[in-house]
């Protein structure tokens, strides 16, 4: 199976009969490489869009059905589009379908009835950002020939998550998706909602490695962080009232609450504000090529957000350790939001064959299971593609 437009074409036929595909959408997933648990902080971040992705095949239909099939589940869904504005997320896939559709419907978009393909190679639960490429291929794919600004289409999505999935995520993973660039990671400022285009060294590539672990605390776990976060701020802002987020708190300013911000709440923010400065110390040692600093930092990341942000696991620890142990690796950590999911690792090319090789064989000998990697090598943003 892959994402190539015959495959597509074919499984839509399949799926639909006589109807013809008439446009197909392409959204990339992406790897964060460092910046983690910033966005919603509305500090920084630096992630690249992945070839992996998902495609949305589209066909307009007769009557007033938005029929969508899910090519990798082979499940479907199936709304009245008069009923977009009442529907009622179910708890599972169609959810992110519909979000889009009941946030397009509230911007003033009519959503045709269509049928629907939706295809992913972003494998899901990974932390590779597997919603928000369905999110945003969708919506373009709803969109049709109508434009939308690309940071208002990022916007949507991200506001498909919040307000309908129930997720509230930050901008990251639909903003990468929109905006990814080939051969550069993205740094975003999450406040501005500006980015930079940063090349990466040549002489380093970034595998991600998915410890095919999601453990179920992960999204109540993220809306504790989200909270806690907005704790420490409430706290800074007794003494400093303009501190709006903690983009606004340097290291310097939150050691003055030692003594007052709840000892938990104080790590959190001390995560937020060092991985802040982190992310501009990686963006500035990638264009010096210091190859070694970007690995500590990495792993300066993993360690805070393993210690100070507990949203790492066994699984992922157990990774970057391993990997951390291997000739040729500057700096691995865990990608996304946590609790499960993939680490980033940053090598010598010419290290990959044994890296592969040495971790796979720890892992499985550790957790009897099998680590799937991916080289991330950065992918363009979202987009149509030629269905021929
Ligand atoms: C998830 C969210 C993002 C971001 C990351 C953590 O991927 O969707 O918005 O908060 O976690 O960096």
């Amino acid at each position: 199976m892959d994402g190539s437009p015959r495959f597509l074409v074919q499984s839509f036929q399949e799926r639909y009969g006589d109807a013809a595909v008439s446009r197909i959408f392409r959204a990339p997933g992406r790897v964060n490489l460092i910046g983690e648990h910033t966005d919603y902080n509305l500090g920084f971040v630096m992630p690249m869009a992945l070839d992996l992705a998902c495609f949305t095949a589209v066909s307009p239909a007769a009557g007033d059905r938005l029929r969508v099939y899910s090519k990798n589940l082979d499940d479907s869904r199936d709304w009245a589009v008069s009923g977009i504005q009442t529907a009622k997320p179910d708890g599972d896939w169609g959810d992110y379908v519909m979000g889009v559709a009941s946030e397009l419907v509230k911007a003033g978009y009519e959503v045709p009835a269509a049928n629907v393909l939706i295809w992913s190679s972003v494998p899901v639960g990974s932390g590779l950002s597997s919603s928000a490429a369905i999110e945003v291929s969708v919506a373009k794919a709803l969109l049709g020939d109508r434009s939308m600004e690309p940071l208002e289409l990022a916007k949507l999505c991200r506001r498909a998550e919040n307000n309908f999935v129930g997720m509230p995520c930050g901008i990251m993973d639909q903003y990468i998706s929109v905006f990814g660039r080939e051969k550069a990671a993205v740094k975003i400022d999450c406040r501005s909602l500006e980015c930079e285009i940063v090349p990466l060294p040549a002489s380093a590539e970034f595998v991600a490695v998915n410890t095919m672990v999601k453990h179920e605390l992960g999204s109540s776990a993220y809306r504790n962080r989200v909270a806690e976060c907005a704790a420490a701020v409430a706290t800074v802002q007794e003494k400093y009232p303009m501190v709006a987020s903690l983009r606004d708190v340097s290291s310097r300013m939150l050691s003055e609450f030692q003594e007052i911000m709840e000892p938990v709440v104080m790590r959190r923010a001390r995560h937020v504000v060092s991985e802040d400065e982190r992310v501009e110390a990686f963006v500035a040692a990638s264009g010096r090529g210091d190859l070694k600093l970007m690995g500590e930092l990495l792993q300066a990341s993993h360690r805070s957000l393993q210690h100070d942000y507990e949203v790492s696991c066994e699984e992922l620890d157990f990774l970057v350790d391993t990997a951390l142990g291997i000739p040729g690796v500057f700096g691995a950590r865990m990608t996304g939001g946590g609790f499960g999911g993939c680490t980033v690792n940053m090598l010598r090319p010419e290290a990959a064959p044994h890296f592969r090789a040495t971790l796979s064989e720890a892992y499985q000998k550790r957790f009897g299971l099998t680590p799937v990697m991916y080289p991330c090598r950065p992918s363009f943003g979202a987009s149509e593609i030629s269905a021929s």
